[in-house]
């Protein structure tokens, strides 16, 4: 009986510091914010480049909204643009210039990386995202990881060396656990997890993709 209740009341605290998030593709305005704010959502991850090089003004302009709206945990996430596009560094500087135009700022800047968008050989991959990583680091943000298994490993291979940088993973077994997690890429662990995506959200917010951090 009394192993039941330390685990009920393990599970409780457990419960309580779990923590949601979310991202979308729209623009979401600090009154809705708010509403996400209400009902649970405690923080936001926004897009500040989409696979075609360009800056999302909608997504820069979503992580203002969510620091006026009272977020205090607020990432940007980069879609890299690897082929024909601006040059790695170019990239993530005019995303970053972008974002402090505009009068805000982000956390971690998370590198995106799913297969679509980035090239089939593995060194030019590699080269590419060392050199966002360092673009990123010289303007004194922190740099995250956006992926999958699957898309790591046909995208890296074997190459373990941003396994020092936190993994936000995807998997949509719509479970706020990281227990299907099995290492790859020299992450032991991911940091964050999105465990569902496109979802009709509270506060009439559709296309919500849901993050879970423990
Ligand atoms: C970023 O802003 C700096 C300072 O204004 C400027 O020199 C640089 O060209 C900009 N870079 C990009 C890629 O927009
Ligand atoms: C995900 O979980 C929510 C809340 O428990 C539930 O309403 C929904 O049906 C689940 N969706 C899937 C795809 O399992």
């Amino acid at each position: 009986m009394k192993l039941v209740s330390l685990i009920a009341f393990v599970l409780i605290i457990r419960a309580c510091y779990a923590i949601l998030g979310f991202d979308v593709y729209q623009s979401i305005s600090e009154v809705t914010f708010q509403c996400l704010a209400k009902n649970g959502y405690s923080f936001f991850i926004g897009r500040m480049v989409i696979m075609t090089g360009d800056i999302d003004n909608a997504g820069i302009q979503n992580i203002k909204n969510a620091r006026s709206a009272g977020f205090t945990n607020v990432d940007g996430y980069i879609s890299p643009c690897t082929s024909g596009c601006a040059s790695p560094s170019d990239q993530v500087q005019a995303a970053i210039n972008a974002t402090k135009n505009a009068g805000t700022t982000v956390g971690t800047i998370w590198l995106d990386v799913e297969t679509f968008e980035w090239t089939y050989i593995t060194a030019t991959n590699i080269q590419f995202i060392t050199d966002m990583v360092n673009t990123i680091q010289n303007n004194g943000y922190k740099v995250g990881i956006y992926t999958t298994d699957t898309d790591w490993n046909i995208v890296f291979g074997a190459w373990t060396g941003a396994s020092s940088f936190p993994l936000w993973w995807l998997n949509y077994d719509n479970q706020t656990n990281f227990n299907n997690f099995s290492p790859f890429g020299g992450w032991d662990a991911p940091t964050i997890k999105q465990y569902n995506g496109g979802i009709n959200g509270p506060c009439g917010v559709p296309n919500l993709n849901l993050n879970w951090r423990p």
